[in-house]
């Protein structure tokens, strides 16, 4: 495996396995890397020749500094993780290196930016748009690759992509999950050992809202019961539950309204903020 550090470098080495035929899939990260990510990198190595990692903290799309400063960095079992699951560039810039100017564009995201992520963390995702955007003219992948665990973010890819006219076909990929439900993510190391065990059932509770609507609960019934369940354990706080359309991010009033709902959760446990989704 390479590791690039620098934009010139990433173009030469992209540009010479294009040169030899290949396809290139790109997984976008900010690096501390559990198996969700690296189930990412093996759904584009089996539908690639070869695959670039990125591995960035993104300064713009925090609207936290805090959050910012204690985001988990890695980089060297990073590394390690990449060079096993048979990644061929992994691409480690500096802050300077990805943004040489200050990057002053503003998306015009639309509706699927305005609520949830979008509504909570003002200029979030306009941050990852601006990130994403350069990363897709940098290497100019066939493929790029998304978890599912950030629903609402694959919606506006695909709307920055429609903005921009990338030729570059969005991945979508499955949630990857402990064997107890909690979904993995960078943010769990930041869990105390009792935050850690009330965690999981977050998942838990979103699973038994499906059975709650087979068994006839209203869209309504349902959001509060998810709101109140995880709200039942002092250690939990629900930020926003809304349940809404997969196909435009926009809340749904009934069940009739929308052929994919999909409920989107955060929930604080202490300072650390916890994201989930399911499908109805
Ligand atoms: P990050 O949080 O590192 O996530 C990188 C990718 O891994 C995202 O597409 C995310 O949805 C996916 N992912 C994270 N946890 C997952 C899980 N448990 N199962 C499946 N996929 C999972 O998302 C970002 O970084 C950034 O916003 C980024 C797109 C890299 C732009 O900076």
């Amino acid at each position: 495996m390479k590791i690039i550090r620098t934009v010139k470098e990433l173009k030469e080495a992209v540009n010479a396995l294009k040169a030899e035929g290949k396809s290139v899939g790109l997984v976008p990260t900010m690096g501390a890397l559990h198996d969700g990510h690296i189930s990412l990198v093996e759904r584009a190595r089996s539908g690639n020749d070869a695959v670039v990692v990125s591995v960035f903290v993104n300064p713009t799309q925090f609207n936290n500094p805090d959050d910012l400063r204690t985001y988990p960095r890695t980089e060297e079992a990073d590394c390690r993780r990449l060079d096993e699951a048979g990644v061929d560039i992994a691409f480690i810039p500096t802050v300077e290196e990805m943004y040489p100017e200050p990057d002053t564009r503003q998306f015009d995201l639309g509706a699927v930016a305005a609520v949830m992520e979008g509504a909570m963390r003002p200029g979030h995702f306009n941050g990852v748009a601006q990130v994403v955007s350069r990363l897709f003219a940098m290497v100019n992948p066939d493929r790029a690759y998304f978890g599912e665990k950030d629903f609402q973010q694959i919606a506006v890819i695909r709307r920055m992509v429609e903005l921009e006219k990338f030729p570059i076909e969005i991945v979508s990929c499955p949630i990857k999950r402990e064997s107890d439900g909690l979904a993995l993510s960078s943010r769990n190391v930041r869990l105390s050992a009792h935050q850690r065990e009330v965690a999981p059932n977050i998942h838990r509770v979103l699973k038994e809202s499906v059975g709650r609507k087979l068994a006839g609960a209203s869209l309504e019934e349902v959001k509060h019961w998810v709101i109140d369940s995880i709200n039942a354990y002092p250690e939990m706080e629900v930020e926003y539950y809304e349940i809404v359309n997969a196909a435009d991010m926009q809340p749904v009033a009934e069940w009739g309204d929308c052929s994919e709902p999909v409920g989107c959760i955060t929930v604080y446990l202490g300072d650390v903020r916890l994201i989930d989704n399911i499908k109805y």
